[in-house]
């Protein structure tokens, strides 16, 4: 099939270089002009595993651009584009409008409009409203909600592996369910249909529940500290129950990411447009809001006074395999200890601070960030942190406070080395 992807982030690229792989023919379409000209040199302008190398080996099937004529050829679009939280917790829409703009005047022959983005119950409904009020003809397209479960760090292999596709369709529509096999032919997975508005909510849903599983498992880690308890523990043995299940159950910093913080925030904003009171999404935001304190609190407990201290970060990102830094807890802590007079070397194997700090450096290698260090804290649970020889670690520090803010490191193996360790939840 000839299939235009309208957005060049980590959805929109890494579906187009799937799709490539799939046998389809690929037209990707972003007005970032930046983007468009690092994509046509071969370059992927973040870092996902696995995707610069697909790319590369579906070269001949691909294209890059910002012409919006090549929409004409496609016979299914695929909207990728962000939908950023507003301020008042809403979705910004802009860069769908900007995308309906310019399609309502390309649209000549029948298209399938795939809508991938994240947005809000009744957006898809609204779209195909918006399109007919600009001119478009009904009969020359059709809306289909197909919301993307991918996670960035294994955008690629989750894209190959999904547990369930989900197709949102128009009440009246019994064509396009056809059409989405045809563009994930060779995919294998459940396919569950649902109307426009159900399939947006089903995204939204997906991710309000784990970010509960997180807030959930960071108070138990409160809890567990007040009990001198290992939530670890915790979790493997709730984890062990079917019906709980042993993911997203790691107590640490808090979720981040560009997804769970807005889509949280967006359903919430929904509900109340409603006049549905969501009291649950608002306390796993409390915590999840809060969780940054209680990791502080506990690191000045051990360090106090903090001005003047040297620690050593590891991790920038919001989470490991990947170099996205928005709403990332791991930079937010950063910027708390400089705000607080701390001395900070961080380091990444990725991702890059977003803003300059005041005291604090980014450096090239562990072994760099904890020369001399009065504290070291894992803020991102890279695997290259988990291995580390802490005999080592232990030569190189000044102090002897280890920070587990993900709760990702073999304790006694800290302890061996005559380290002191301290987790969240694990006292
Ligand atoms: P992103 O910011 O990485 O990419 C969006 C791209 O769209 C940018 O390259 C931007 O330049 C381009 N764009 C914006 N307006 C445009 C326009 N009018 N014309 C052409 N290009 C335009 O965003 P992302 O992380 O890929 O997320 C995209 C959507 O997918 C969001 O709704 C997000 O919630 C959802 N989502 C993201 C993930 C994820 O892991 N990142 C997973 C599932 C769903
Ligand atoms: C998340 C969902 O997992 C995807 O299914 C979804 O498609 C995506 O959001 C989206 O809608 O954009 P992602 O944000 O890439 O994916 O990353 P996750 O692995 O879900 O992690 C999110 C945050 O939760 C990270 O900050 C991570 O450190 C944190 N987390 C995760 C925990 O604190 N504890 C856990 O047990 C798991």
């Amino acid at each position: 099939m000839n299939i235009c992807i309208i957005g060049a982030g980590y959805v929109g690229l890494t579906t187009a270089a799937v799709l490539a792989e799939l046998g389809h023919e690929v037209h990707c379409i972003d007005h970032d002009e930046w983007k468009i000209r690092l994509l046509n040199n071969g370059e992927v302008p973040f870092y996902e595993p696995g995707l610069e190398e697909l790319i590369a080996k579906n070269d001949n099937y691909l294209t890059f651009s910002g012409r919006w004529d090549d929409i004409k050829r496609a016979a299914v679009v695929v909207i990728c584009v962000g939908t950023p939280p507003r301020p008042d917790g809403g979705t910004d829409l802009r860069y769908i409008e900007a995308v309906l703009d310019r399609l309502a005047t390309t649209i000549k022959s029948y298209k399938t409009i795939v809508t991938k983005s994240t947005v809000p119950p009744g957006t898809n409904e609204w779209m195909r409203a918006e399109l007919i009020r600009k001119g478009v003809k009904p009969q020359l397209f059709r809306i289909v909600s197909n919301p993307e479960f991918l996670r960035e760090g294994s955008a690629v292999y989750d894209m190959f592996h999904p547990d369930k596709i989900v197709v949102g369709l128009e009440p009246d529509d019994d064509q396009s369910l056809a059409v989405m096999q045809a563009v994930y032919a060779g995919i294998n997975a459940p396919y569950l249909t649902t109307s426009l508005t159900g399939a947006e909510l089903i995204k939204y849903a997906a991710n309000a529940f784990l970010a509960t599983k997180i807030s959930f498992i960071n108070e138990m880690a409160r809890i567990c500290d007040a009990f001198a308890v290992d939530v670890n523990d915790i979790a493997r043995g709730i984890g062990l129950d079917p019906r709980i299940g042993p993911h997203f159950l790691r107590a640490g910093l808090g979720y981040g990411g560009s997804c769970f913080p807005k889509d949280i925030k967006a359903l919430e904003h929904a509900a109340r447009s409603r006049q549905v009171e969501p009291h649950l999404l608002k306390a796993v935001q409390t915590i999840n809001a809060t969780q940054l304190d209680v990791c502080f609190q506990k690191l000045n407990e051990q360090l106090a006074p903090l001005t003047d201290k040297k620690i050593a970060v590891l991790g920038i990102s919001f989470k490991p395999n990947t170099d996205d830094t928005r709403f990332s807890p791991a930079e937010a802590l950063i910027r708390r200890l400089s705000e607080n007079g701390c001395t900070v070397a961080a380091y990444d194997p990725k991702a890059t601070l977003s803003e300059p700090l005041t005291r604090v450096t980014q450096v090239q290698s562990v072994h760099e960030a904890i020369q001399g260090a009065d504290g070291l804290v894992i803020a991102t649970d890279w695997d290259e942190f988990r291995t580390l020889d802490w005999g080592q670690v232990k030569a190189a520090m000044n102090g002897t406070l280890v920070f587990d803010g993900r709760n990702c490191l073999d304790r006694h193996a800290v302890e061996q080395s005559g380290l002191r360790y301290m987790g969240v939840g694990r006292p």
